[in-house]
């Protein structure tokens, strides 16, 4: 059994493999994979691409699935815990997918869970399903992950799938990075951190219009009005990017692709959904074999070589709850006091984010 809920435990082979399983997939169906097992799928938050395609794959692969596709009708209504929930579907399901609008919820349902957990986005935290199907689009397109310069414009602090992706793709060599993005919501500080550590180049902008023909991938995001605690900072920044025919075709690479997580409101006008830069249905019909993938992983039913890793940060208990992100799980859960100290610095155990 093995939880899927952070790319960060993956190194690029394993990556790669994961990446090879899904294509192998797609090319050879194994509608016997799983056969019979359960998959529960709990998502506590809105989704139609997620949802459905690990219900597609899980289906395909010859599983069952069960779940819900929001609390409203469920007995966290009555004031059930998110605990309370993991332990009773684990008694009902083999494998939970979950979806949770709290960041560090899909580390928290692992250690309570007796049955593999796979983060299926979690808050503004981490999103390793949609970050795999991204780079198995871009594998699939340039034939290899090196070498390449990726613009993320829109929404970089609140989006969880840039900042899985970020952290994919700076396991791959030659990597280039623009964030493009107004001030208030540019790729969060500790991000920035990391990739200084990792000697990766990246430059922080507020126009893509510059430096549009030096872009591999285009990756486009949904300013999340959902995530936002100020209104007005939303109606501010909401209508920051719209690219279009107009202001994409001719000046940018012949082979640059548009990849987006979606769902889009406007940032993507629909005159670019017929030329070859955007990719964007085929990335999310792309999910289907790559949660195939992972669902095979999780359930032990397909190998890959983990290497065991060397950690570079030690885990400790403190006496109080020493988190300062008010969406952390631990804010609404009882959870244990545990922080990581990495590099003389505090972080959350759950959510990740940096103590201060
Ligand atoms: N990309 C993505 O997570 O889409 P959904 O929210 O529709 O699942």
């Amino acid at each position: 059994m093995k939880n899927i809920i952070s790319i960060k435990n993956f190194n690029k082979n394993e990556i790669l493999e994961i990446l090879e399983h899904a294509k192998n997939l797609k090319k050879f169906p194994k509608t016997d994979l799983i056969e019979n097992k359960i998959v529960a799928t709990l998502f506590f938050e809105p989704s139609t691409r997620t949802r459905l395609s690990f219900t597609s794959a899980s289906f395909k692969i010859g599983g069952k699935v069960l779940g819900f596709d929001s609390p409203d009708a469920t007995s966290l209504k009555k004031g059930e815990s998110l605990r309370d929930t993991i332990k009773v579907t684990e008694g009902y399901s083999d494998i939970i997918v979950m979806r949770h609008l709290r960041d560090g919820a899909a580390k928290f349902a692992s250690e309570i869970s007796s049955v593999p957990i796979i983060n299926a986005g979690d808050g503004a935290n981490e999103h390793p399903s949609q970050t795999l199907l991204d780079l198995y689009t871009i594998k699939e397109n340039f034939k290899s992950i090196d070498n390449l310069t990726t613009a993320f414009v829109g929404d970089l602090k609140y989006g969880r799938t840039v900042h899985s992706l970020t952290e994919a793709l700076s396991k791959f060599s030659g990597q280039k990075f623009y964030f493009i993005a107004p001030n208030e919501i540019q790729i969060p500080k500790e991000i920035q951190k990391e990739l200084d550590l990792k000697g990766i180049s990246y430059q922080l902008l507020s126009d893509y219009k510059e430096i549009l023909n030096q872009i591999d991938v285009l990756y486009m995001t949904r300013i999340q009005k959902e995530r936002f605690e100020n209104p007005s900072l939303y109606e501010k920044v909401k209508n920051s990017f719209e690219i279009s025919k107009g202001t994409i075709l001719n000046k940018c690479k012949e082979n640059m692709i548009i990849l987006h997580p979606l769902p889009r409101v406007n940032e993507i006008n629909i005159d670019l959904d017929n030329t070859k830069h955007a990719l964007y249905f085929e990335q999310a019909k792309n999910g289907v074999p790559v949660r195939e993938a992972m669902i095979g992983i999780a359930l032990d039913k397909l190998n890959i070589n983990f290497s065991k890793k060397e950690t570079q940060y030690s885990i400790e208990k403190s006496s109080i709850n020493l988190c300062q992100n008010q969406n952390c799980i631990t804010k609404f859960e009882r959870t244990e006091n545990k922080i990581i100290l990495k590099n003389d610095e505090k972080f959350c155990y759950y959510c990740g984010k940096k103590i201060n």
